[in-house]
């Protein structure tokens, strides 16, 4: 019988914009107050992308990182994914502008959009790859610049975003690394959460709250709860483990309560859940890469753990990783 050749990872990195912008400084734009923040979401602060920044140069950072730490060049790589709903151009990709940055040539290079379960889908295409023989060496990155399309006079969406970037490296190997992945969407929830028009949309429209981020929070917050609930479960029936066999969870970092609730739910203790929301508030599809980097880099992620990369966001589309780190 064939070896199960596996995705492993070698490598991550992260990074953050420099500007720092506090739930004290949202009091003064919109009617809003930190307790409220706090309370309601966990998040105390957000970074924002300065003005020439773009999300090609965060994701440039947190790739050159993860090269280093998988020891590794750019044109070792032969398949590069970014998830992102915040590329720098309609086209080509965010994955082609990266590609040329890192000095890599040849090896194919494409975006997923699945908005904050961006990542997560995209690490599901690489492992496909990798599994199948057709990659070895993949780099797979989440970056964003939401504060690109948040409208900074809605108080119902601004305190809730920031901007960032994380990358992982995977490799082929008989270790076990990414041990499943499953991934889902029901476009029927188009409307809780969505940007209302892009470009193909007429007539084109000059109206912020058009171009900007729009949710209707608490609906979201009721089937992700549960979403995320039944993935996890789903995850650990696919694998035949039990919710003691996990080590970490490491959540999409949308709000404090739901990451929680899926923890309890996963009888995880609060040392066992990596959280970022924090300090990075929710940075859509780079918010499990950041938080993954920043588990490992710190030590408190260990070789041979099992960990449960979980997303959820707009389209709905939600997913789920296993991974043996
Ligand atoms: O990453 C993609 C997936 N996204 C999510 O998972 C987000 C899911 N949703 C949430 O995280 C939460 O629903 C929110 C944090 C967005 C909102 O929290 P909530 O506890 O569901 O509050 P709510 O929407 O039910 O609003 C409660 C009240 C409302 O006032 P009234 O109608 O009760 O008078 C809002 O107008 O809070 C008000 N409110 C605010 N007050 C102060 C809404 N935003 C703010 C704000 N500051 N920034």
């Amino acid at each position: 019988m064939n070896q199960r050749i596996y995705s492993r990872i070698i490598g991550t990195g992260g990074y953050l914009p420099e500007k720092v912008v506090t739930n004290f400084d949202l009091e003064k734009i919109v009617e809003t107050s930190d307790a409220w923040i706090r309370e309601r979401t966990g998040i105390e602060e957000r970074r924002i992308a300065a003005d020439d920044q773009t999300t090609c140069d965060l994701a440039e950072k947190a790739s050159i990182e993860a090269l280093k730490m998988a020891a590794i060049n750019s044109q070792e790589l032969d398949l590069i994914i970014v998830a992102t709903t915040t590329p720098d151009k309609t086209f080509p990709s965010t994955a082609c502008l990266l590609q040329t940055r890192l000095g890599n040539r040849c090896a194919p290079a494409f975006d997923i959009q699945a908005v904050c379960t961006g990542f997560v889908y995209a690490l599901s295409v690489a492992d496909q790859f990798i599994q199948t023989g057709m990659a070895k060496k993949v780099l797979v990155v989440g970056a964003e610049t939401l504060s690109r399309i948040t409208n900074w006079e809605d108080r119902n969406t601004c305190v809730l975003f920031g901007d960032g970037a994380g990358a992982v490296i995977l490799e082929a190997s008989t270790k076990p690394g990414i041990l499943s992945t499953h991934i889902h969407a029901d476009g029927q929830y188009e409307e809780l959460l969505h940007v209302p028009s892009g470009v193909s949309k007429r007539p084109l429209t000059d109206d912020i709250a058009e171009r900007t981020m729009s949710m209707k929070g608490n609906e979201v917050f009721k089937v992700a709860v549960n979403t995320l609930s039944s993935i996890a479960s789903e995850t650990l029936e696919a694998n035949g483990m039990v919710k003691e066999d996990l080590d970490w969870l490491v959540p999409h970092q949308a709000n404090m309560r739901i990451i929680m609730a899926t923890a309890k739910k996963l009888k995880l203790r609060d040392d066992q859940t990596v959280i970022t929301v924090n300090k990075h508030a929710n940075t859509s599809s780079a918010s499990v890469p950041m938080a993954l980097n920043e588990a490992i880099r710190d030590g408190r992620i260990q070789r041979g753990q099992t960990l449960l990369l979980e997303a959820f966001g707009g389209g709905f589309t939600w997913g789920s990783a296993l991974i043996k780190y």
